[in-house]
């Protein structure tokens, strides 16, 4: 890869479900998406805990087999040789760890981690699962049950405030798989700065990345994220 002529300051990169499509991971909103099973109210909401925790822990731990089952893919692998060049924050919606696995180094999760735990007593209390479920019974030293890592609907988005702080300094900003459906992460979008260069990988672009003047890419992210990448380097 050649060396990038134009020097980002700050690059961004807010990613959704789509760009783990290719690594076999659902997306929530296709046709077949991943909520198909269940309602997210059923699976991904602190009442779900409440009312019937075997359900929710079956749900993730069967999401954490398919996670540990997958591979990055050239969307994810790009964006880490980006990191040569720039610097580069990815800021995720997906709770699996192929950014991490494909080399990004700096990797914001906002709705949580599914290869991590935590204790519903202790919320500092976190243990790696590697290859681990969440089993009933599972408790921290504290005695709380350990649950997903996971921010669930109606929860606070704990990483929300840096994401914010980061997006309002980007020179390069780009949504790579995302429907933007999902609030506050969809709220990132209005705190790009005027001047900053935007672009939207994706073969459905959401009408709001639209609104708001993102060059559309229409392509699947495997594809479509080193075609841009190449773009931005060669500048
Ligand atoms: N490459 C790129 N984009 C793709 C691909 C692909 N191969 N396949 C699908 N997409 C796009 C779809 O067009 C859509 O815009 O990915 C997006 C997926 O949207 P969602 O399924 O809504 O996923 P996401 O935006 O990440 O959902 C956000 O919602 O349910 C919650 O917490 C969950 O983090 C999730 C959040």
């Amino acid at each position: 890869m050649s060396a990038a002529k134009r020097s980002y300051q700050q690059c961004v990169i807010l990613t959704g479900a789509g760009i783990s499509a290719e690594s076999g991971l659902k997306t929530f909103r296709g046709a077949d998406g991943l909520w198909e099973g269940h309602r997210p109210e059923e699976v991904a909401s602190i009442e779900a805990w409440e009312r019937d925790p075997e359900t929710v822990l079956r749900f993730y731990n069967e999401r954490r087999r398919q996670v540990r089952a997958a591979r990055p893919n050239a969307a994810h692998s790009a964006l880490a040789q980006l990191e040569d060049h720039f610097p580069v924050t990815i800021v995720t919606q997906n709770v699996d760890d192929l950014h991490e696995r494909a080399g990004s180094r700096k990797v914001l999760h906002l709705h949580g981690e599914i290869l991590w735990a935590r204790s519903e007593k202790d919320p500092d209390h976190r243990v790696y699962l590697e290859n681990r479920d969440i089993s009933p019974g599972d408790r921290c030293p504290r005695g709380g049950q350990l649950r997903p890592d996971i921010v669930w609907f109606g929860e606070p988005v704990p990483a929300m405030m840096e994401a914010a702080e980061i997006v309002a300094r980007a020179d390069l900003f780009a949504v790579v798989g995302s429907s933007l459906q999902v609030y506050p992460a969809a709220s990132l979008l209005d705190l790009v700065p005027e001047h900053c260069d935007r672009f939207a990988i994706d073969p459905a672009l959401p009408a709001s990345a639209r609104s708001l003047g993102f060059e559309s890419i229409p392509l699947p992210a495997s594809e479509g994220v080193p075609v841009w990448v190449e773009r931005m380097l060669a500048k």
